[in-house]
């Protein structure tokens, strides 16, 4: 989704702005601008592509002195990618001009509005109305920037975080925010805007994070005053220190940012259950499980909302709920459960889960469960994101900056924290026994190494990925705990590569999926060993006898499968409730590579966006 990025203070903006702008490539976009105050004017420069196209474009068109300004990469919601809805927009004096990410929804009844008042657009976007908008109401009623905001923005329906400057006023910024993120960097005497605090990260380690319906004066030099935007009301800046450090944003070596997560994965596993779970005191202990028992303990059901790859984990919790902790769990896709009116009680917890704490359909949901009185328990990786703050307890996944759009060490921690959480209910209710329990913590504890092992595999799934590259489909079956990491497979190979995949339950293929397989179809099959073997064994067989390739996933030491596939990959042995982690690797390494080999931008898939900030 877009990114922005704003500085203000005694510095050169452009270098920072440009720096930024490439930090926040991993959320994708199609197009980027910037606007700098040059002490005299705005010069603004635009363009469809990429930063690089942009700073390429920008040097040659526009000076890029000045240490105010503003930059944007746009994901296109309303218009195409081109240069001209490209971001920043001017509104029609030329005086004001403006970032914004997120959608305004009544901007068609709004620009009619303004079309009427003499007001015209370059455009077909939402914020060029916005601009105007502001605009119309500072001239109307002779305000100045920050309160020609707050009133416009107060006529406005939809999701925002903006960034407005005026050149008769160039020695501010306003900054405001609903539903989309937006974070300002405080150094001593400058100011940093930006959706995520990597653009600010080796300026700054201090931090405000907006709150939805708050806005802020940034004035350079001397400080930032924080309103609620509906009342006018004055907000005490919360001041955060930021954990972030430049390392965890670099790609370290590796080639992709992907690569890289896929191999911090131990650690981030590690990082996980450190602190939380003491393997020799039989402990776990989750302060956000821990304050809430009784709810817990009370609920007649676990409602899991969730969007893409947290989804997927979702699916893999319900297993290991209703498994170790016999609580019944239905999981949603947050899209749809927002919509459909959905039967929800006091007596429901709803956990959502979101790597990014941003998904706006996520974000919905949650609060429609709250509207209806279930607890919220969150699941994040982005410590202070809105997801996080609206929940009404949770746990955060700590796996560090995930930058690869596809989600990869998000979806293992997070099976690694709902793990936990199972793990701590069933001990509570006593529907695990000691030794199972104590087996478990043990287990969990090993695998960060199993990971480690599956990870020395790459050269011979890189192989592999040679073979089957220029396949235009694939299938990926799995049952049991198995058969999220099958959906999962599916949805990295579709995402990075563009080539068709599908997952399925193993024993679904009879249903339908079986007509597709011949000799040009090849089917992935986790097998592991206690994953009923022998029916995924049966269903190997049903492929192999209509000439499917066969690449198993299974256990280390497997020798049925051995002799039916045409591949195998080999995991460490583990519990079945634990396989995903260590199953889904392969998975992930297989999907990279194939995206490597094809030429593909794997960081930055086409069209896709790393955190959804609207439906
Ligand atoms: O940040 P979230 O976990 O809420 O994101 C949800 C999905 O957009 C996300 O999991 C997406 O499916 C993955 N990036 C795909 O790899």
């Amino acid at each position: 989704m877009c990114g922005i990025v704003g500085y203000i203070g005694h510095r050169e903006a452009y270098p920072i702005i440009l720096k930024g702008l490439k930090r926040l490539e991993y959320r994708g976009y199609d197009s980027a601008g910037i606007a700098l105050y040059d002490g005299k004017d705005i010069k603004l420069s635009k363009t469809k592509g990429k930063v690089v196209d942009l700073e390429a474009k920008l040097e040659k068109e526009i000076s890029t002195d000045g240490n105010l300004g503003i930059g944007h990469t746009r994901w296109a919601t309303h218009g195409v990618p081109n240069d001209v809805n490209s971001h920043p927009h001017y509104s029609n004096s030329g005086n004001l001009v403006i970032i914004h990410n997120g959608i305004i929804e009544n901007y068609e009844s709004l620009k009619t509005e303004l079309k009427k008042r003499g007001y015209t657009f370059q455009s077909d976007t939402d914020t060029e109305v916005l601009i105007n908008l502001i605009e119309d109401v500072m001239k109307n009623d002779g305000l100045k920037l920050g309160k020609a905001v707050q009133i416009a923005l107060n006529q406005v329906v939809g999701a925002y975080a903006i960034a407005v400057f005026d050149k008769n006023k160039p020695n501010e910024i306003v900054v405001a925010k609903l539903g989309s993120p937006l974070a300002i960097g405080i150094g001593g005497d400058e100011f940093f805007i930006a959706s995520d605090a990597s653009p600010f990260i080796e300026y700054t380690k201090n931090a405000i994070y907006l709150e939805d319906e708050e806005m802020a004066i940034i004035r350079r030099g001397k400080d930032l005053k924080i309103r609620k935007i509906k009342d006018d009301s004055l907000v005490d800046p919360y001041v955060q220190e930021l954990q972030l450090n430049l390392e965890q944003i670099e790609k370290g070596g590796f080639d992709h940012f992907m690569l890289k997560e896929i191999y911090e994965q131990p650690n981030a596993i590690r990082d996980t259950y450190r602190g939380r779970m003491l393997v020799n005191e039989g402990i776990i202990k989750l302060a956000g499980v821990e304050d809430n028992m009784k709810k817990f303990l009370n609920a007649d059901r676990i409602i899991i909302v969730a969007c893409g790859t947290s989804w997927h984990a979702g699916l893999v919790a319900e297993y290991i709920f209703e498994d170790l902790a016999r609580i019944p769990v239905e999981v949603e896709y947050a899209s749809e459960f927002r919509y459909r009116n959905p039967v929800i009680t006091e007596k429901d917890i709803v956990i959502s889960i979101s790597q990014s704490g941003e998904t706006a359909d996520t974000l919905a949901a949650i609060k429609l469960a709250k509207s209806k009185g279930a607890f919220v328990f969150g699941i994040c990786n982005v410590v202070g994101s809105s997801i996080a703050r609206e929940t009404n307890a949770g746990a955060y996944t700590h796996a560090g900056p995930e930058i690869g759009v596809a989600s990869t060490k998000a979806f293992t921690t997070q099976i690694t924290i709902l793990t936990l959480i199972a793990l701590r209910l069933a001990r509570a209710k006593g529907t695990i026994s000691s030794s199972d329990y104590r087996l478990h913590l043990l287990e969990l504890e090993m695998i960060p190494d199993k990971v480690k092992k599956v990870l020395e595999s790459e050269a011979h799934i890189k192989s592999i990925a040679e073979i089957y590259k220029n396949t235009r489909n694939f299938l990926y079956l799995g049952r049991g705990y198995n058969f999220p990491v099958a959906l999962e497979g599916a949805l990295k190979l579709k995402e990075i590569s563009y080539i068709h995949a599908e997952g399925y339950p193993a024993a679904e293929m009879k249903h339908g999926p079986i007509a597709l397989i011949d000799e040009n179809m090849p089917i992935i099959v986790i097998a592991t060993k206690y994953g009923h073997y022998e029916k995924v064994v049966s269903n190997i067989q049903e492929i192999r006898s209509r000439k499917g390739k066969i690449i198993g996933v299974v256990t280390q030491g497997d020798v049925n499968v051995k002799e039916l596939a045409d591949h195998v990959i080999e995991v460490p042995e583990t519990l079945e409730s634990l396989s995903p982690l260590l199953t889904t690797i392969p998975l992930q390494l297989l999907s990279y590579h194939i995206a490597v080999m094809l030429g593909k931008n794997v960081d930055q898939p086409r069209n896709l966006a790393k955190s959804v900030t609207v439906e």
